[in-house]
């Protein structure tokens, strides 16, 4: 696979022709091996592809990307560790920002990240974001152990309405992007736009010592983000629900919720937008 654009924008770059889960193969790697930040293993051919919630993720062979970026951000101390939250939400920015480009001006205003990280078009799912965190050899640790995340995000390119997992999901294509004929071309699009997006989010994050806030990150998440303003359920761990008015996201990578006059601050879980307000 010749994919010039989006080698130049990593230091490694490993193509799969076909993978199990691409989140697990660089996981395995990273465990064996010392890559370098930001080594990105991709395939169009992910066979076994794990999702949030212990959910399965699959699309036909060459309709999506499968894209894994292995992050080893600094840690100065243990509260890093936390700030580590926002990579996930940085990986949603990277991708919903891609497919505005790539459908072009007149799509901002409908595409968007759903907090915390899928990207929709219109309301429907193009992309999902499965982050992880990695312990890497102990042996190449700052603090006793090396802590790394692997930021996963499957988005899809020209799966048509009958090739969709679900109704409520969509491709590129189906939103009517004009995608290159020749795959290798389309894919190194596709990649490279993400990849060039995630570095420079990724980039202003560690120069700003991981805080959201300098790095203009949480401002960028807000202003990208179609859950907000809205009436959502918010399907907590442990099974719980709470519905309230999503009103911003806070320092933390938290979605804040107005519940009779209240804030209510989610800090895992799904949500469902419910209606516009
Ligand atoms: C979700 O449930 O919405 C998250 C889906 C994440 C899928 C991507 S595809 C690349 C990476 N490898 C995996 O096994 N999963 C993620």
């Amino acid at each position: 696979m010749q994919l010039p654009m989006s080698a130049s924008l990593a230091p490694n770059l490993i193509w799969r022709d076909q993978a199990g889960s691409t989140n697990l193969e660089l996981i395995e790697l990273a465990k064996a091996e010392a890559l370098p930040d930001f080594t990105v293993l991709v395939t169009a051919n992910q066979v076994s592809g794990r999702g949030r919630s212990g959910r399965s993720w699959q699309a036909p062979a060459d309709t999506s990307l499968a894209i894994s970026v292995l992050l080893r951000p600094r840690l100065e101390d243990q509260s890093d560790l936390g700030k580590l939250g926002w990579l996930p939400l940085l990986g949603g920015l990277a991708m919903a920002q891609n497919v505005q480009s790539l459908l072009g001006p007149e799509s901002a205003s409908v595409t968007g990240v759903k907090w915390p990280n899928d990207v929709l078009v219109s309301e429907r799912k193009i992309c999902g974001v499965l982050s992880e965190l990695v312990q890497l050899n102990p042996a190449d640790g700052r603090f006793g152990t090396e802590l790394a995340v692997v930021i996963g995000a499957g988005v899809n390119l020209t799966l048509t309405e009958e090739q969709l997992p679900v109704p409520t999901a969509t491709s590129l294509a189906l939103a009517g992007a004009k995608l290159p004929e020749s795959l290798d071309e389309r894919l190194d699009l596709v990649l490279s736009g993400y990849l060039e997006r995630l570095s420079h989010w990724y980039g202003r994050f560690t120069d700003a010592r991981l805080s959201a806030v300098v790095s203009g990150l949480r401002s960028a998440v807000i202003e990208n983000c179609v859950s907000l303003g809205r009436e959502v359920r918010a399907i907590l761990p442990g099974d719980t629900e709470q519905v309230g008015r999503s009103v911003t996201i806070d320092d933390s990578g938290r979605l804040v919720l107005e519940v009779n006059g209240q804030p209510f601050s989610v800090a895992a879980g799904d949500i469902v937008h419910l209606r516009h307000a």
